[in-house]
Formats: structure tokens, C-alpha cells, sequence
């Protein structure tokens, strides 16, 4: 299936037919894929509620798209290629036909232990090939995956398996990153005393470290598959599933409450995956591609998984971190498999910047033929040091914006057709119809101008639901503005109608890519018995993008100001996991609040930022006097 457009002017014309034609041009590519049924409708939507529909009607399995439809001619290609933590340990290649087994086995193992169409199931694993085929094989039975980040705490997955009532987890003993173990079963067993749903739970043994195994409830992995085989359970017809049923459930974090679970459906995301895919990074058969995300967020579900595999790619998946064994593991891993297209993130770039050149020069990345950047603004640093010293000035970046919500990339270049420009994600996919507005949601028309980014139309890869609370995914996406999806990003679209995303407009934190809800992070730290109060803001960090500064009102005990310090850290890695820990904590007396109470963030930020000679007006403030020593005190 080659859903590619092959110059930039046929992007034009692309982009053009999808905005005329909408419904021609979706239709014409999901044409492409295997579906058991096509569709009566290609779309019925509107935002108000919202309710949209792709390809309504229609039946299909992801996985045949996968998986199946490449077998005959193609059954050997390498689906995945995984290279350990431990660079002594051999890597793993395995073809399309052995990924298809292990999958059609494990959708086995998943149905003998009670999974049904339907079910939501949890998925807390290291980066290894298992999770794939963990991930696929609820695809195939029709089950909900709902993966959940390998950093995250105990308290947080079990919020996540309660929200979404998972009856399954698949998890392993432990994962290694770096020199660490993370001993994942102990944390899933913790956060499974609070998850009477879980009635199953299939444990891969990766670590091989001591791990507690309940009667009744656990099993292993590998001892499943076995039993299937021995009972010749190692195929398994693909359930058929409507356009619209969803998929997977992968919780982000917004500027009010809870993560919510961002719902993606099986027809619309597949197609709007694939062609994506395609389309920006110009892939060809043959190639190897790498994507360093963890499949714990968007970034890995749909550009290690979905899209290459549909794609019939060569996915590379790497189970360990950038620095390990040392700051030039990404590089050993370009020369290695000569990989030709690798996609990461700003913060890794800045972070191996920062441990200077000694770890790239010796090595060959002649291999190299497009480069992605994905999760956060690209500081044009860091997009020169990529440029030079990875690509060698050989190599496209396709700086590429969009959203958990959004399902797949929404504004980027395409690989070698698009001019690029230093830290512009560019223009829209086809299908895609941005729109910048003022506070009051008029439109911004014209070029030079910046605002609020929205999308006008919907596309097939975009949220349905916020899982189990349709009226969240309303408030928080298409309330803002009438008629719009609303991104929570800033946005400015130069003099040649190029786009640059300047960051969130939200409370919304974006620390090394992670998206993070300042009121999660208070709610956090209040969970500390001696914390009255607290404020989370955003400050520029070198390394993460944004890092995060608490302000923190204590109780009248005597406390230990470094003790105290490192307690909120642990109460904060304890409620949520370490990506969430606050880089600088401040003790104060009191916030700046306003007469109704309000919380003045815009001060807090200031602050934080340094910048402050102008914290612009404060007599609003209930307590002007605290905003001084605030600003005396702080770190
Ligand atoms: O602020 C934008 C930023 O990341 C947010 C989405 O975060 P998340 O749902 O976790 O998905 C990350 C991976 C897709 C956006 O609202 N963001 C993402 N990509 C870019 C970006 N900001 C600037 N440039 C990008 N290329």
C-alpha cells in the first residue's frame, strides 16, 4: 500500500482535494486498507456535541491491516527489530509472519483467560516486543488497550485501571533503563489493592528478579503461550469491528482534574496513522526506521506501531535510554542497523548536546536520510546541532506538532518535499485545517499574525470521547470556541503562511515532552501533611524545555527546609511517578491570590522565569506586600 504523494506539488494538490472534497480524499486513501465491510458514509460529525464518525458502517481489524495483509508476498520483512537496554545482549529481528503468530497465540491466551470484545485492558510493560504483541492482541479480540507509562506510580495506574475498569493487566516483573530496574509488578501490585475489576493478571519475566505471583489471579506470559501451543490455540480469526469502536484509551493530562482517556477508534486512527506515516517521513520499503518514544504515549502507539506496521515497515524499538552505557547510545544504534529515518524528541537532542560531540564523532551515520523531532517546541539550538551533527546537513527534519487528542501528526513538513525552515513545523497534512483565532475565537486571517490554534474540520484520526465522560471531552476540546477544536497551543504563521507552535496557553506543562497538569502536580504536593497551599508553574529549563517550580505554603510546624524539600519530591513521585517531581520548591507565606481568591499564575511564572522587573499590574492582588517577598526568596 503506498499512500505516499511524491513532490510538493502534488502535496498541493492533495491538500487542496481534501479541503474541496473531504469526503473524496479520505475516502480515496481508506480505499487502501483491508476492511471486512467498507463504509455506507464517510463522515457525519459536528462539534457541538461532539460526535463525529469516519467511515460509518464499516467493518475491519486493525491487526489484518497490520499484520495479515502482509503475509502473502511479505511475510518475512522485518516487522520489528529491538535492541536491549544491555548492548551486549543480542538484538531481536522478527518478520511479519512471526509477529503475526505470537499474536494470533497470545489473542488465545487473552481469550482462555476471560478477555472479551470489548474489555479494557491495562498494559504496563517495559519497551519490549511483548508489549507489541500485547497491544495487537487486544486489537484482534476487540478489547480496549489502555497502556500506561512504565514511570508512572502505583496511584496512578490504579486511578487509570479504575476510570477505565481494566479486568486484565499484562505487566512484567521488572524493566531496565539504564542501570536501574524498575520493578513493575510490585508497583502494579500495590496499585491493584485499590482495583477489585482486575481479575487476571499475565506477567512477562523480563527482569527475573523476585516477584510475588497471587494465586489465582497471575500468570506468566511465557507459560500461557506454551499452553496455547500445546493446545494448537496459535491462530485466531480477527474480530470484526465497526469504523467507530474504539481502539485504545491513553490518558493525558489537562489543565483541570484528573488524566483524562483520550478515546481513539479502530477505522478513522488506522487510516489517518498510516497516511501520515507515509506521507512525512517518506518512507520506503526496506528501510530501517527508529522511533525512540516509549510506547507509553502517542508518540509510540501510532508511529512505532500502528503506522510502520500498516505500513509494512521496518520498526526499530529501543527497550533502554539515551545515556546507557553512555551519552552516544543513540549513535551506536544508527551505525548498527544503518538506520535511515529516526524520529525523537527535543529534550533527548539538548540532552546529548550537553554532553558534547566526543560521543558522535567517530561514529557513522551516513545511513541517515530524514530526521523527526516530536513533543515539544524545537529551540533552533538544538534544530542546528541536529541538523549539523546527525544529519550533516544531509538529512530533512520534520519538526512534527500534534496531540494525544489528535491521534496522528497534524502540522510538519514531508520529508524531502517540503522546505523546511529552522523550528517551523510548517504546514498542515492534507485534511487538516488550522485556524488561528483571538481570545474571543474571531478568526485571525492572514500571514505574520499568531493566536490560538484551532482546527476548523474534523479528520479521521481525531478524539471521539473522553473515556466514560463525553461531556469532559466537550468542555475541554470544543467549548473554548464554537464550532472549533481547540488545541490549547499558541501559534504564529509567518509571512509564507508557515506555522510555528510557540507552546501551550494553558495549564499545561510540557516537561521533556511529557505533558503534565499543573493542578495534578499541586494536588500532588498538598498530599503532604504539612503542605496548606501550593502553586505549580512552568519555567524555561535547558534540558527539559520546561521544568517545574512549586510554590508551597507550609503549616506552622518547624520543618526542615531541605527535608521538607525532599519529602515533597517523594510524596510527588509516590502520587504520580518522577516525571512529575518539581525542579526548584519554594517556601513561601502566602500566594498572590486575587480578592476572589484566584491564584495570579501570571505573577508565579514571572517569578519563576526570572524576569522580574516587570510583573506587570498587582494592585488587583489581595495581598500586594507578598508578592515582594516572594520575589526576594526565590530560587
Ligand atoms: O504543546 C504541544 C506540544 O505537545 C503537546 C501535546 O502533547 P502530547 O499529547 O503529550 O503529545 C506529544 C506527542 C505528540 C502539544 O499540545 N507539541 C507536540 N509536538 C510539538 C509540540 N510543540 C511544538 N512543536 C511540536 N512539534
Amino acid at each position: 500500500m503506498n499512500l505516499q504523494v511524491k513532490s510538493f506539488e502534488e502535496y498541493q494538490q492533495a491538500y487542496q482535494l481534501s479541503i474541496d472534497h473531504p469526503e473524496v480524499f479520505w475516502a480515496n486513501i481508506a480505499e487502501h486498507f483491508t476492511w471486512k465491510k467498507k463504509w455506507d458514509r464517510v463522515l457525519d460529525w459536528n462539534f457541538s456535541e461532539p460526535q463525529i464518525e469516519w467511515f460509518g458502517g464499516a467493518k475491519l481489524n486493525i491487526t489484518e491491516n497490520c499484520l495479515d495483509r502482509h503475509l502473502e508476498n511479505n511475510g518475512d520483512d522485518i516487522a520489528i527489530i529491538w535492541e536491549s537496554n544491555d548492548p551486549d545482549e543480542a538484538s531481536r529481528n522478527i518478520s511479519y509472519r512471526e509477529l503475526h503468530q505470537q499474536v494470533c497465540t497470545f489473542s488465545n491466551v487473552l481469550k482462555q483467560n476471560g478477555a472479551k470484545k470489548g474489555d479494557r485492558i491495562c498494559l504496563y510493560m517495559p519497551m519490549i516486543p511483548e508489549l507489541e504483541v500485547a497491544l495487537l492482541a487486544c486489537a484482534r479480540i476487540g478489547a480496549i488497550h489502555s497502556v500506561v507509562f512504565g514511570g508512572f506510580s502505583a496511584q496512578s495506574i490504579s486511578d487509570r485501571i479504575q476510570d477505565a475498569q481494566c479486568n486484565i493487566v499484562v505487566t512484567a516483573d521488572g524493566s531496565f533503563r539504564g542501570n536501574k530496574e524498575i520493578c513493575l509488578k510490585n508497583i502494579m501490585d500495590e496499585a491493584l489493592i485499590s482495583c477489585p475489576s482486575v481479575e487476571r493478571v499475565i506477567v512477562v519475566e523480563r527482569s527475573k528478579s523476585a516477584i510475588s505471583m497471587e494465586k489465582g489471579r497471575d500468570v506468566f506470559y511465557d507459560q500461557e503461550m506454551s499452553r496455547m501451543e500445546s493446545l494448537g490455540l496459535t491462530d485466531f480469526a480477527a474480530e470484526p469491528m465497526d469504523a467507530e469502536d474504539p481502539l485504545f484509551i491513553l490518558y493525558t493530562s489537562g489543565s483541570t482534574g484528573k488524566p483524562k482517556g483520550v478515546v481513539h477508534t479502530c477505522g478513522g486512527y488506522m487510516v489517518f496513522a498510516t497516511y501520515t506515516f507515509q506521507n512525512i517521513f517518506q518512507y520506503k520499503k526496506g528501510q530501517i526506521y527508529f522511533c525512540t518514544a516509549d510506547i507509553g504515549w502517542i508518540t509510540g502507539h501510532t508511529y512505532i506501531v500502528y503506522g510502520p506496521l500498516a505500513s509494512g515497515a521496518t520498526s526499530l524499538m529501543f527497550e533502554g535510554i539515551p545515556t546507557f552505557p553512555d551519552a552516544g547510545r543513540f549513535w551506536d544504534i544508527v551505525e548498527k542497523f544503518k538506520v535511515n529515518i529516526l524520529y525523537t524528541a527535543p529534550t533527548a537532542i539538548r540532552s546529548l548536546m550537553a554532553f558534547g560531540l566526543d560521543f558522535v564523532k567517530n561514529k557513522d551515520l551516513s545511513s541517515l536520510q530524514a530526521l523527526g523531532s516530536v513533543g515539544e517546541p524545537i529551540n533552533e539550538e538544538a534544530w542546528n546541532w541536529y541538523n549539523e551533527h546527525i544529519g550533516k546537513k544531509n538529512c530533512p527534519i520534520v519538526d512534527t506538532w500534534w496531540q494525544t487528542e489528535t491521534g496522528g501528526i497534524m502540522i510538519s513538513p514531508l520529508a524531502h518535499l517540503t522546505p523546511t525552515k529552522p523550528c517551523y513545523a510548517t504546514l498542515p497534512l492534507p485534511g487538516i485545517q488550522p485556524i488561528l483565532v483571538d481570545e474571543k475565537g474571531e478568526e485571525i486571517v492572514g500571514n505574520g499574525v499568531s493566536g490560538n490554534l484551532c482546527i476548523k474540520f474534523p479528520w479521521p484520526g481525531m478524539i471521539r470521547t473522553t473515556y466514560g465522560d463525553h461531556e469532559r471531552c466537550r468542555t475541554t476540546y470544543f467549548a473554548t470556541y464554537e464550532n472549533l477544536y481547540f488545541t490549547g497551543d499558541g501559534c504564529l504563521r509567518d509571512e509564507d503562511g508557515y506555522y510555528r507552535i510557540t507552546g501551550r496557553v494553558d495549564d499545561v506543562m510540557n516537561i521533556s515532552g511529557h505533558r503534565i497538569g499543573t493542578a495534578e502536580v499541586e494536588n500532588a504536593i498538598n498530599m503532604h501533611s504539612g503542605v496548606i497551599e501550593s502553586a505549580v508553574v512552568a519555567y524555561p529549563h535547558d534540558i527539559k524545555g520546561q521544568g517545574i517550580y512549586a510554590y508551597v505554603i507550609m503549616d506552622n510546624a518547624t520543618h526542615d527546609p531541605s527535608q521538607i524539600k525532599k519529602d515533597i519530591s517523594a510524596t510527588v513521585t509516590k502520587i504520580i511517578g518522577a516525571i512529575a517531581r518539581p525542579d526548584k520548591i519554594q517556601i513561601v507565606s502566602g500566594l498572590p491570590k486575587t480578592r476572589s481568591g484566584k491564584i495570579m499564575r501570571r505573577i508565579l511564572r514571572k517569578i519563576a522565569e526570572g524576569d522580574v522587573s516587570n510583573l506587570g499590574d498587582t494592585s488587583t492582588l489581595l495581598d500586594p506586600a507578598v508578592v515582594e517577598k516572594i520575589k526576594d526568596e526565590r530560587i
